[in-house]
């Protein structure tokens, strides 16, 4: 069986290394796993390779940055003439980014089987690119690894057959979950007793100057309080250099993206971490970390019903009014989602090895009727 896996920007690199490793351990698998070049910095994309134990792409894309019509279009053209030579079995697509949605348009053209990892999330927020591409994409897999039930519940609503939904638990936390022991090794010297940890990167937040400068100033504001550690994204770096205003303060560090394990470090020490990341309220919720997202909604909402995490959304006093109760040692208990046990990637290759079962198992009957 020939599997080819498509991804591009950080968050997939969490995705592919569990199902990768735990496809590579299956017999007569062929893997092949193509970046498309959406995410292309040292920090943003080779890193995660060397620190989570992947080889290097097999391919490259370098589809690299623009619009999102020029970065999708780029990604199909390229990857196309690929999935056409290469002929898979299986092309995996992970999440929901540009890389996601043009991958799965083009095989479905192709008529190539594909299989969507982290399927059936809904924000039910169209203004989110991101949902976009987890519309489309669901709507083109045939066959939608979940991490959650809500995710069955919302492609059921959709109309998309039962027989194509496999609840799988979460690979994101399967990478976590294998990290975490790696991490204990990991030293950070200097890391304050207490500190807030932050990552905000969304459009709805970074691209808009007059409420991304209301939250830095909320963030100086914590730090007067308590150290703020912020890791900064390349989009998010761009638009504060635009500010030009000295973003720097007392109690407030910005640092360039951080690799994974020095982020799951942080992650796992920090009093509480303010986000706008989808992948980061998972992480936090495993790890028992108070997480404060910015945003109005959340395609993830285990993570508020049984996890740690609180929606803020666009509003700089409920941010600091929630942030003022963690530091004061009130929230809320949590429990950590079904199936969100580090194996949701031997279930996904368990279920791809089915298939391919099943197909011999078509095969052989075609050629009894023959
Ligand atoms: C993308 C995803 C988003 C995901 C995020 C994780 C889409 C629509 N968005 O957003 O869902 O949460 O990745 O990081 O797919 N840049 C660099 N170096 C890099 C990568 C990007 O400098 O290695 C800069 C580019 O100049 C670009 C900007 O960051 O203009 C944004 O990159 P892009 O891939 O378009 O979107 P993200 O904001 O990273």
């Amino acid at each position: 069986m020939k599997i080819l896996h498509v991804v591009g920007a950080r968050p997939n690199f969490m995705k592919v290394a569990p199902v990768h490793r735990a496809l590579s351990h299956r017999s007569n698998v062929n893997q092949i796993v193509v970046h498309t070049g959406q995410h292309y910095d040292f920090n943003m994309s080779d890193v995660f390779f060397q620190q989570l134990g992947l080889q290097p792409p097999d391919i490259n894309l370098h589809a690299g940055t623009g619009s999102h019509a020029q970065q999708t279009g780029e990604i199909m053209i390229n990857l196309e003439p690929l999935v056409i030579q290469e002929k898979p079995d299986w092309v995996l697509v992970y999440g929901d980014v540009n890389s996601t949605v043009a991958a799965a348009l083009v095989c479905s053209k192709l008529n190539t089987p594909i299989g969507h990892i982290e399927a059936g999330l809904r924000s039910f927020d169209r203004s989110m690119p991101e949902e976009v591409n987890r519309v489309v994409t669901d709507r083109l897999a045939d066959l939608l690894f979940t991490p959650s039930e809500d995710g069955d519940r919302n492609l059921i609503n959709e109309g998309v057959s039962p027989a194509k939904i496999h609840l799988v638990g979460n690979v994101m936390i399967d990478t976590l979950v294998r990290m975490l022991p790696v991490a204990d090794d990991h030293v950070i010297t200097d890391l304050p007793s207490r500190f807030v940890l932050v990552t905000l990167h969304r459009p709805s937040n970074v691209d808009d100057p007059v409420w991304l400068q209301e939250l830095l100033t909320s963030l100086r504001t914590v730090g007067e309080e308590v150290p703020v550690i912020f890791s900064v994204h390349p989009r998010t770096r761009k638009q504060i250099d635009k500010l030009g205003d000295g973003h720097a303060a007392r109690g407030l560090t910005l640092l360039d993206p951080l690799p994974y394990l020095s982020f799951l470090v942080l992650q796992r020490r920090a009093t509480a971490i303010i986000t706008d990341s989808g992948g980061i309220q998972e992480e936090a919720t495993y790890l028992g970390t108070p997480c404060l997202t910015v945003r109005e909604n959340t395609e993830r909402p285990v993570t508020t019903e049984i996890g740690t995490n609180v929606l803020v959304g666009r509003n700089s006093s409920r941010l600091l009014e929630e942030l003022t109760s963690i530091l004061q040692g009130r929230f809320r208990r949590h429990s950590i989602p079904p199936l969100w046990d580090g194996r949701a990637a031997e279930r996904i290759a368990d279920i791809l090895a089915g298939s391919r079962q099943e197909n011999e198992a078509d095969l052989a009957h075609a050629q009894l009727l023959r």
